[in-house]
């Protein structure tokens, strides 16, 4: 844990060790699966999705260079935005970073950090619709075991976490947290003095 985090944590969930074993059996299935298609677009959700995506990314590179049917990928990126604090605000914002027509008729992989509600990622699924895209399959580092979640479930999960909010590896509150390697429980501190209208 960095200094500057150091008072604001409550505990580490998910240390990075255990990421890393975890990202790389995600991107195993992923390979296998995806095995026979000619092409795959992965579609990294920003902010949050960055690191899973990267650290993804990167195993699945080293996956390819071993197997016989590797596949390439291309990648893209659409920012999405809800959460003030630790709320979602409901007005999920898809705010898009690059022209999605590439997705037409392509394979696509969605990269999330979380799905906690699950409100982020119907509303997307729903938005690329209109592009066509041949397949969609939906990978989420974490799913919270939320109460008001809408029970949407990604194809490919990580780790299932219990009901409190997280930061770290690119989770953020207010934009703070990112840059901490664990996945780790903010405390009651960290909330105040980070809190948005402290801001
Ligand atoms: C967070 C997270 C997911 C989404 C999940 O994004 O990265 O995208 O919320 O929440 P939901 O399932 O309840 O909709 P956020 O809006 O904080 O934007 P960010 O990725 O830029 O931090
Ligand atoms: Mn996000
Ligand atoms: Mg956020």
């Amino acid at each position: 844990i960095p200094k500057h985090y150091e008072d604001d944590l409550e505990d580490i969930m998910i240390p990075s060790g255990l990421i890393d074993d975890r990202v790389e059996r995600l991107a195993r299935n992923i390979c296998q699966d995806f095995g026979h298609a000619d092409h795959l677009v992965a579609l990294c959700v920003l902010k949050g999705g960055y690191k899973f995506f990267a650290d993804l990314l990167d195993k699945i590179k080293q996956l390819n260079r071993n197997i016989e049917h590797s596949v390439p990928i291309s990648i893209d990126f659409i920012r999405v935005k809800s959460y003030v604090d630790d709320q979602t605000s409901d007005e999920v914002q898809i705010l898009g970073v690059d022209n999605l027509d590439n997705i037409t008729g392509k394979n696509v992989l969605i990269v999330e950090d979380i799905v906690d509600t699950g409100k982020t990622m119907e509303r997307l699924l729903k938005h690329l619709e209109q592009y066509k895209p041949k397949r969609v399959r939906v990978t989420s580092l974490l799913v919270k075991r939320t109460k008001g979640s809408t029970g949407y479930r990604p194809d490919y999960i990580g780790f299932e976490i219990p009901c409190r909010f997280v930061v770290g590896y690119a989770l953020d509150y207010n934009e703070h947290f990112r840059d901490l390697g664990h996945i780790c429980v903010i405390n009651e501190k960290g909330k105040k003095k980070y809190a948005a209208e402290a801001m």
